[in-house]
């Protein structure tokens, strides 16, 4: 049987169909643009669709105006998704006006089999790691280059109080990583990030939990207390459903 993920059209796609049988091989783009398609089946018949950040989140949005009659509204984790998905007439509302997000597809960084992540590599993890706290069902959508058997090899995004910085910088020092502040770069929130590399992560959720507990921190890109529920992961092979 034919894997429908695999079917061209897709949308961001720059050849035409006849240039681009069913089996060729997929560059990264066109994995991010699979899974964004598949994705679409997840989106709600009601309610609230929480929309991430990032160039597979982007080709997710591209998607939607196709469906924009199923959900009621959106929220934005950040004021690039917002843009986005005004441009298609698509309602963004503030999440302080709902109760709940049915469903948040998002990008990441990294993720492991068992659905923990990093994200926040464009610098959006607070407002994703909240749109992600509000969700009922997280599905995380990537190309296979993002599987990891172990979440580190990305450095770990900081969103730091500007004031702050220095003091988690060398807390951050004292627990393995070897932190760089991004340079020309301040978040939708006004804070600055510090991008960890070299930090062990292999008890990602007791990391998280250290991590933020340094004053000044907002949050850090760890998603493995709150992880995906859903993973729809891109492959040569078609679009694989990893499932929590
Ligand atoms: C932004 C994110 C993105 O989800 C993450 O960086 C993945 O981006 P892309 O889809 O461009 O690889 O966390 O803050």
């Amino acid at each position: 049987m034919v894997n429908p993920h695999r079917l061209r059209p897709l949308s961001c796609v720059v050849y035409g169909e006849a240039e681009a049988p069913y089996d060729w091989p997929m560059t990264q783009d066109e994995l991010k643009q699979a899974v964004a398609r598949a994705a679409l089946d997840y989106v709600p018949f009601a309610g609230v669709l929480g929309v991430g950040s990032g160039s597979t989140a982007n080709c997710f949005i591209a998607e939607l105006g196709r469906v924009k009659h199923k959900f009621d509204v959106a929220v934005a984790s950040s004021e690039e998704t917002a843009r986005r998905l005004k441009a298609l007439g698509i309602e963004v509302v503030d999440l302080n006006s709902v109760l709940e997000v049915e469903v948040y597809v998002d990008g990441a960084d990294e993720v492991t089999r068992d659905l923990a992540m990093i994200k926040g590599g464009g610098g959006a993890l607070t407002r994703e790691k909240i749109v992600a706290a509000v969700s009922r069902t997280f599905v995380c959508i990537a190309d296979e280059s993002k599987l990891v058997d172990v979440l580190g090899r990305f450095p770990l995004p900081v969103e730091v109080i500007p004031m702050a910085r220095s003091y988690v910088a060398r807390e951050l020092v004292k627990l393995g990583g070897e932190p760089e502040w991004r340079q020309n770069f301040v978040t939708d929130n006004g804070n600055m990030i510090l991008d960890v590399y070299n930090l062990d992560m292999l008890r990602p959720g007791e990391l998280e939990t250290t991590i933020n507990q340094i004053a000044g921190v907002v949050t850090n890109g760890l998603f493995a207390r709150r992880g995906a529920d859903v993973l729809l992961l891109g492959t040569g092979d078609g679009v694989r459903t990893i499932r929590r």
